[in-house]
């Protein structure tokens, strides 16, 4: 009864949509003698007040089973995927996906990634779960249709604001240490706190997380990068000691050093307000990866020079060598996302000194050739990267930007070189000469290139042309025609 009235004044709702299918199965699971619960993100997320696009139903017995004769009382017979592995059913309506499983008691061998599965009953299934928050049941069955059970106080967590493991956080990890990441990543999304012994067992056993797949760790690590305030979890992970064997190359960017009184930012701080001032602006993932990583290479290129203090000389391009080992150790895609997390560590500070001198044309349209499709999201990562205590430096840079900005729009209008289309084609050089391919069809090709990126000739055909001829000459070519 208590669970009842904690469940109404908790208010959650379900959809009509919902209320139809989970009525819907309880009448199915009570035919076959199944009891069943909603149990795990869905009822955390209800009583949060999230939106929930899946749910999890817990039976007491075969979720195959459940979910089969589920479908099979609908008109039409939806899908049900099966993983028999797992003894887990999945079916999707269109935007709503339910996964059943049977209650489980589990355990896992310690140096191993199976589990060995034991059917269990409603509270062993709960007990194994991996936080009080998501280890609240509501049931579906018809006599107490809605009822909320709550063996761990996971609504005083939640009202708290705290992740907390069920059992000792000890044998919750220990059954799947990946749990680790996700108090972390639930933390990062939700804006909890870990609670103290929680914390404190994850920094006890980081070497536990060698048993869990890259491909799960990394799913983790997008879930937080995509969360409104992602260096909540990167500064987790470091206070934890988790980055360390997630991505060590990001510990190298912590603390500041000071010679002679003189000290350098610390760019692991640095770069976590880039994260965080990217993502009011966007929700590309890759471009939130590019603003991780920008100044990646800094640890590897910090020097102090007398007289003139700590500097970083070329470390967009020491940087932008390490995007693939690094994309490659998190089995990130290392097609177009890589290379485009590539090209922008490496153009990172371009836009911003054409703020510090007087902008030619030429330094803008060499901008706009070089950045090409990705100069949006470059001058986006630029102003994401001015971060400096004082506020009417940031507001003075981030004008000239606005400058740079209205400047790359006039040169692209007049020279279209932002999507690079050679005036001249290698087969017109060809033609025009009588050459076969070789070498010097590239040097006239590259030769025109350069002239127009630097407002020799402007970017068309005829100046092309006898700019063409002229170098021909140059090369002691004749033209045939
Ligand atoms: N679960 C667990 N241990 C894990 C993964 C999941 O105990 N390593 C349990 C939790 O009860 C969790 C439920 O399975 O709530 C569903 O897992 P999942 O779909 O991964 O997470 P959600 O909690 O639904 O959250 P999200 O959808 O945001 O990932």
């Amino acid at each position: 009864m208590l669970v009842r009235i904690i469940f109404a004044a908790m208010n959650i709702s379900f959809t009509k949509q919902e209320q139809v299918i989970f009525e819907q199965i309880g009448a199915v699971a009570a035919r076959l003698n199944m009891p069943c619960y909603l149990i795990g993100g869905f009822v955390r997320d209800k009583i949060i007040g999230r939106p929930v696009k899946d749910a999890d139903i817990v039976c007491l017995g075969d979720g195959i089973e459940l979910a089969n004769a589920y479908a099979a009382s609908l008109n039409p017979k939806p899908m049900v995927a099966f993983f028999k592995n797992f003894g887990t059913a999945q079916i999707k309506f269109n935007d709503f996906e339910i996964e059943f499983v049977g209650a489980r008691k589990e355990s896992y061998q310690q140096d191993s990634r199976k589990p060995a599965v034991e059917e269990g009953t409603i509270e062993d299934d709960q007990n194994r779960r991996d936080f009080t928050m998501n280890a609240l049941a509501i049931s579906l069955n018809s006599h107490d249709f809605g009822a909320l059970s709550d063996p761990f106080n996971g609504i005083e967590a939640i009202a708290s604001g705290l992740i907390k493991t069920p059992l000792e956080p000890i044998q919750t990890f220990s059954d799947d240490p990946l749990r680790m990441l996700r108090a972390i990543r639930f933390a990062t999304q939700l804006g909890f706190s870990i609670e103290a012994n929680t914390f404190k067992a994850i920094g006890e056993n980081i070497h536990r997380m060698k048993i869990v797949s890259q491909e799960r760790i990394t799913d983790e690590l997008n879930k937080i990068m995509l969360s409104e305030k992602p260096s909540i979890g990167w500064d987790l992970l470091w206070k934890s000691g988790l980055l360390k064997v997630i991505l060590p190359q990001m510990l190298d960017l912590h603390g500041a050093v000071y010679i002679d009184g003189k000290g350098h930012k610390d760019n692991f701080y640095h770069t976590l307000e880039v994260l965080d001032n990217i993502a009011v602006h966007t929700h590309h993932l890759w471009l939130r990866w590019a603003a991780l990583l920008h100044d990646i290479g800094k640890p590897a290129t910090k020097k102090f020079e007398e007289g003139h203090g700590w500097t970083f000389h070329g470390h967009e391009v020491v940087g932008a060598r390490m995007v693939p080992k690094i994309f490659g150790r998190l089995k990130l895609p290392l097609h177009e996302p890589m290379k485009y997390v590539q090209k922008l560590v490496l153009l990172h500070l371009r836009p911003i000194s054409l703020t510090k001198e007087n902008i030619t044309d030429s330094a803008v349209r060499r901008l706009l050739f070089d950045a090409g499709d990705e100069i949006e999201d470059l001058m986006t990562l630029c102003s994401a990267d001015i971060t400096s205590k004082n506020k009417q430096k940031v507001k003075r840079y981030l004008q000239n930007f606005e400058l740079v900005k209205e400047r790359m729009i006039q040169v692209e209008e007049t020279d279209r070189v932002r999507n690079w289309q050679p005036p001249i084609s290698g087969e017109l050089v060809m033609e025009v000469f009588g050459l076969t391919p070789g070498k010097n069809v590239g040097i006239i090709k590259d030769a025109i290139r350069e002239a127009i990126l630097d407002g020799i000739i402007p970017n068309q055909f005829e100046a092309a042309y006898e700019f063409m001829l002229e170098k021909g000459e140059g090369l002691n070519l004749k033209p045939v025609k």
